[in-house]
């Protein structure tokens, strides 16, 4: 269930109607890990989905910046990869045609200009436009590759007369070189960015209530509140510790939290990986160096673990919330990544 978001959600809708009237528009989606831009993203596409709308996905890496348009390709494979020959030849027909080059597709004639480059995947969206509205969902555009970037913000300003809705998640963009194709998109004064915020001291209570099944406490609510700052993935965080070390949701436990400190998030994590022993915590650290899907080989090479002694251990990781329960390999949330990344030895 999702707290506090009527008004994105209602937003989102008024730009969903809006595109598939032919008024194409592109939403950021932007804030601090955790905030809750996956889900929003995620309710976004499902309610896209409901309406008719064919969706299509991406989620740029922290460690792929350097793979060229390696964003636009996850959002095109998949749409491609399903379509007939003859329909192929329609989407990568015309125009389109140099999309096949940055997409590095077999037979695609060599583009050596980069408005060519862009201008054929612009004409290939296009096309996947045709039957039905399209909603392209990309999410951590603060990791996106610089072609990518380049390829939206040329989409944002042709978006005019296309049933497409274009919605980024986003890390507000830093000041460094690295972010200003993103602060570029931000400030395009036809894109509109919605910033989800905290949850409200309400939202937090209900959530503490479904997780504790029962009454609690209103100064262990108020604990709660207090040490998340209404960040849902710090809350879930919070309240999973609570649960593992039974903690009360009574006043004495708002005096447990309160004691724990502000790392109780960091330290629960670290605990939950502890309790799986030396192999899940080897592995662990791997992927914790090795970034963003981390194939199971090169974890398990790093972490000095056979290939079943890695799969057992990232069963169990995953098992407990820490990595997706998928391959390639991956955290569950940065702030997991951040929380193991920063327990590394020195010099390790
Ligand atoms: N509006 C919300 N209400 C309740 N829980 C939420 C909400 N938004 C996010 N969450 C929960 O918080 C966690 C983190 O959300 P996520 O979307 O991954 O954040 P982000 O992408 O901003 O880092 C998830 O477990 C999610 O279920
Ligand atoms: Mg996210």
């Amino acid at each position: 269930m999702l707290y506090d978001r009527d008004r994105e959600l209602a937003l989102f809708d008024d730009a969903l109607a809006r595109a598939s009237r032919g008024e194409g528009g592109l939403v950021l989606i932007e804030g601090p890990p955790g905030v809750g831009k996956t889900t929003l993203l995620r309710e976004a596409g499902r309610e896209a989905l409901a309406a008719g709308a064919q969706v299509l996905n991406a989620r740029a890496g922290e460690l792929e910046r350097d793979h060229s348009y390696g964003l636009v390709r996850q959002l095109m494979e998949p749409a491609l990869a399903k379509a007939s020959e003859a329909q192929r030849e329609v989407l990568l027909g015309g125009a389109a045609r140099s999309a096949a080059a940055p997409l590095g597709l077999d037979g695609g004639e060599p583009v050596f200009e980069v408005t060519t480059a862009l201008n054929g995947l612009f004409w290939l969206t296009a096309n996947l436009a045709t039957d039905r509205p399209l909603v392209l969902l990309a999410d951590d555009l603060q990791w996106a590759d610089a072609p990518s970037m380049r390829y939206l913000l040329f989409l944002v300003r042709r978006l005019d007369g296309l049933p497409l809705l274009v919605v980024g998640g986003t890390r507000p963009a830093g000041g460094g070189d690295d972010a200003h194709l993103l602060r570029e998109l931000a400030c395009d004064p036809t894109v509109m960015v919605l910033a989800p915020g905290l949850l409200g001291a309400a939202s937090v209570a209900s959530l503490v209530r479904e997780r504790y099944d029962a009454y609690a406490d209103p100064a262990f609510v108020e604990e709660c509140a207090q040490a998340s700052g209404g960040n849902p993935f710090l809350l879930g965080e919070l309240l999973q510790a609570c649960t593992q070390e039974q903690v009360p949701a009574s006043a004495e436990g708002a005096r447990r939290i309160h004691e724990l400190g502000p790392r109780t998030i960091a330290r629960a994590v670290l605990l939950r990986i502890a309790a799986l022993g030396a192999d899940a915590r080897a592995l662990v650290r791997a992927v914790a160096i090795l970034g963003t899907d981390v194939p199971l080989p090169r974890a398990a090479q790093l972490a000095g673990l056979s290939a079943a002694a890695a799969t057992t251990a990232a069963d169990a990781l995953s098992s407990v919330a820490v990595l997706e329960q998928r391959r390639p390999l991956e955290f569950l949330h940065p702030v997991i990544r951040s929380a193991v990344y920063g327990d590394l030895p020195a010099g390790d």
